[in-house]
């Protein structure tokens, strides 16, 4: 949620609170002089009640079907407050609603009451016939039905009741505390003529007033009520009621129709107390939300913060929701799987870290030891995990898990049981050459195809392009098959696809004889200065021979790219070849790697070829890019190619 949603919620939940103190200053107001379909929205009506021909009907008209039997109700869906919750005062109201019933049997029956009760929509079962829609006989009498009542009784149901056409004041019960009949004052109000009635409840006196007369003209009178009688209702309601009517028919029937209704009624509390509150209330509820919101800013700062702080753990979190992620290992398992990291079983020291050779259920794997637990450290840390634990090649060297604990920053790898590949092509200068593995130009053929298959599958394959940053005969692993697999993630960096004009990364990095001229100028990594290190590797598998500046026979002492350049010129490529491969290798394919080599190895990155072009070049798709006889110059800036490819 932001701050709109939160703003608005807060809102939601204000603005009933304090709508709802103003709506009690202002007590219960309406004002129906008919009734149109749309006030169904403002009433809430039981079954048997309907809205029909502009008017309330409390128990429905026939429309061909049975009426016998009914009792219906219908509220006003807004709530009275009667009484006050603290103090002892009652609410005074005035209602005046013009009511029509009409029989349909001989006579007709039963009757149609005004209502307050304790809730809507609730009409007590068998209620029709006598008991008016206001109680049944399990409830009458019973203080739980919190009804008030002035019935007007078409039907002399009891013995109680004095006539068929009297108005009865009811409390919780269908005997009436009060009787009237209305022959008395000349309405009869079954009449099927309009009858207004007014009833006045003075909620100090503790008084109750009711008028009838008939509405244009005739029996009855405006200015003399029938009934006037003392009558707490405070005693006999809760504090909120609801303001209805309530009628029935049985065996016999009419229409009980209210066609116009008004009410209003004061409030229980003092208006200028209640008004006090409201305006108390106000300033406090806002200034309640602006603390909140002050508060919630805090928070949500303070959130951020810990939020950046937890970015280590949300990276693990990350790892670990990945189905093809890599396991998390606990540091006492790998301390126990490489002999608490036993020099014994140290297999090489990389740029980051120690290698140790461990077992783990059973499989031998190579642990990479982090040197420090710096802020550098971690972050080579989690370049190498996500970017190679989401790199799936069959030449990329697969990490098994990690671990991050106690300070220690550990990767897991498959174990490779060939080593890396310097091991084999560059012999140890006091070797005996009958010692070892003699790669043949099949391997090492087969090897440079994996590798290029690896790295175009860094640079074009995957989501992201990844930059390896340091490739280099060392972090070539041999599996059993002295298959290629590319290993050492800890400078690589994944650079956004939509950003592949411009793929470079910062923080000059990698191992010198390897590095392409542009990188001292430019300092960063690109896909260039991969694919010029790429091509160190073709002459250097070929050779057989380190890349680096060494003292040496036939102009080695620029090294390997200006050596291979120089007999390129003179057509005599092939001499460079590995004098231990005794010429056991394919000239065509060895030219064709050495001049890849060379193109790779171009002094202007415009120049050389990309990963893909390269991988063609093995695959026999396209030949070798031309290269000039003589090395060109580098030149800085690097002009790109007039004509573009
Ligand atoms: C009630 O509504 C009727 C019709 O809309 C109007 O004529 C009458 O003045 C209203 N009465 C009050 C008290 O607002
Ligand atoms: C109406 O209700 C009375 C009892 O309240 C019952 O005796 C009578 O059978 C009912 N009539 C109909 C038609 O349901
Ligand atoms: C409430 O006030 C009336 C007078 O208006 C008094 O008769 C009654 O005893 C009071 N009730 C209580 C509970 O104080
Ligand atoms: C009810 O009507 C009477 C008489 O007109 C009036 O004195 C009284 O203030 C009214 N009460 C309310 C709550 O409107
Ligand atoms: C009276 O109404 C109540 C509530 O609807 C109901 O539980 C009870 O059974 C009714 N009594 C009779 C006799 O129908
Ligand atoms: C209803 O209850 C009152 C008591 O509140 C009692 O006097 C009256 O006889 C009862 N009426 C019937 C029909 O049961
Ligand atoms: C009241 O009106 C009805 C319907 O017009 C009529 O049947 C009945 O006799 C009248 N009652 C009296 C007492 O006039
Ligand atoms: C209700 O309507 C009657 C008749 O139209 C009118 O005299 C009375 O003032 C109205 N009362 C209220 C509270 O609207």
């Amino acid at each position: 949620m932001n701050f709109r949603n939160h703003f608005l919620c807060l809102l939601v939940i204000t603005t009933p609170l304090l709508s709802g103190l103003i709506s009690q200053v202002e007590g219960l107001n309406f004002n129906f002089s008919h009734f149109p379909e749309s006030s169904k929205n403002e009433l809430i009506l039981t079954p048997d009640a309907e809205i029909d021909f502009d008017a309330i009907q409390v128990t429905k008209e026939a429309r061909g079907a049975s009426i016998t039997n009914l009792s219906g109700r219908v509220w006003y869906k807004q709530k009275l407050r009667i009484r006050s919750k603290q103090k002892n005062i009652t609410a005074s109201f005035n209602s005046t609603f013009v009511l029509n019933i009409t029989p349909q049997t001989n006579p007709g029956g039963e009757g149609l009451a005004f209502i307050l009760s304790k809730e809507t929509g609730y009409i007590p079962e068998n209620s029709h016939g006598e008991w008016l829609g206001i109680v049944n006989s399990s409830t009458n009498g019973s203080s739980q039905s919190n009804i008030f009542a002035v019935e007007f009784d078409t039907k002399k149901s009891y013995a109680e009741d004095i006539d068929d056409n009297h108005v009865g004041i009811d409390l919780n019960s269908i005997y009436s505390i009060k009787q009237v009949s209305l022959y008395d004052h000349g309405v009869n109000v079954s009449s099927g003529s309009d009858v207004t009635t007014s009833i006045q409840y003075d909620g100090e006196s503790k008084v109750l007033t009711v008028y009838v007369f008939m509405t244009s003209g005739g029996g009855g009178n405006q200015a003399n009520p029938i009934l006037t009688m003392p009558l707490d209702l405070s005693n006999h309601l809760p504090e909120d009621v609801f303001v209805g009517f309530s009628a029935s028919t049985g065996e016999s029937t009419q229409l009980n129709c209210i066609k116009s209704w008004n009410f209003t009624s004061t409030v229980v509390d003092d208006d200028a107390v209640d008004l006090l509150w409201v305006w108390i209330l106000i300033p406090v509820t806002l200034a309640a939300v602006v603390i909140g919101f002050s508060f919630y800013f805090k928070w949500n700062n303070k959130r951020r913060e810990v939020e950046a702080q937890d970015e280590d753990q949300k990276v693990e979190i990350k790892i670990m929701s990945s189905t093809t992620a890599p396991k998390k290992f606990r540091l006492k398992e790998l301390k126990q799987a490489t002999g608490n990291f036993n020099s014994k079983n140290k297999l090489g020291r990389g740029g980051c870290g120690t290698v140790y050779k461990g077992l783990l259920d059973n499989t031998e794997v190579a642990v990479k030891r982090f040197f420090e637990n710096s802020s550098e450290g971690r972050q080579d840390f989690v370049a190498e995990v996500t970017t190679i634990g989401n790199l799936h090649h069959k030449n990329l060297v697969k990490l098994v898990g990690w671990c991050h604990e106690s300070n220690e920053l550990l990767l897991v790898y498959e174990l490779m049981p060939n080593g890396s590949l310097d091991k084999l092509i560059f012999p140890e200068e006091n070797a005996n050459p009958e010692d070892g593995i003699m790669l043949s130009w099949e391997t090492r053929h087969g090897i440079i195809c994996g590798v290029a298959g690896a790295l175009d599958y860094l640079h074009n394959g995957c989501e992201k392009r990844v930059l390896h940053r340091d490739i280099k005969a060392s972090n070539i692993m041999l599996d059993s098959e002295f298959n290629a697999r590319l290993g050492d993630f800890g400078l690589a960096r994944t650079i956004p696809n939509s950003d592949m004009t411009h793929h470079s990364t910062k923080k000059i990095a990698g191992t010198l004889g390897y590095m392409a001229p542009e990188s001292f100028h430019i300092g960063r990594a690109t896909a260039e200065t991969d694919i010029y290190a790429f091509g160190v590797l073709l002459l250097e598998v070929s050779c057989g021979r380190k890349p680096g500046y060494q003292s040496d026979e036939n102009n080695y002492s620029n090294g390997i790219v200006d050596w291979v350049w120089e007999l390129h010129k003179l057509e005599r490529i092939l001499e460079v070849m590995d004098m231990r491969l005794s010429g056991n290798f394919d000239r065509d394919q060895a030219e064709s790697v050495l001049k890849l080599g060379l193109a790779c190895c171009h002094p202007n990155p415009y120049q050389r070829p990309s990963m893909r072009t390269a991988l063609q070049v093995f695959t026999g798709e396209v030949a070798p890019p031309p290269i000039p006889n003589e090395k060109p110059a580098f030149v800085w800036p690097a002009m790109a190619p007039i004509t573009d490819d």
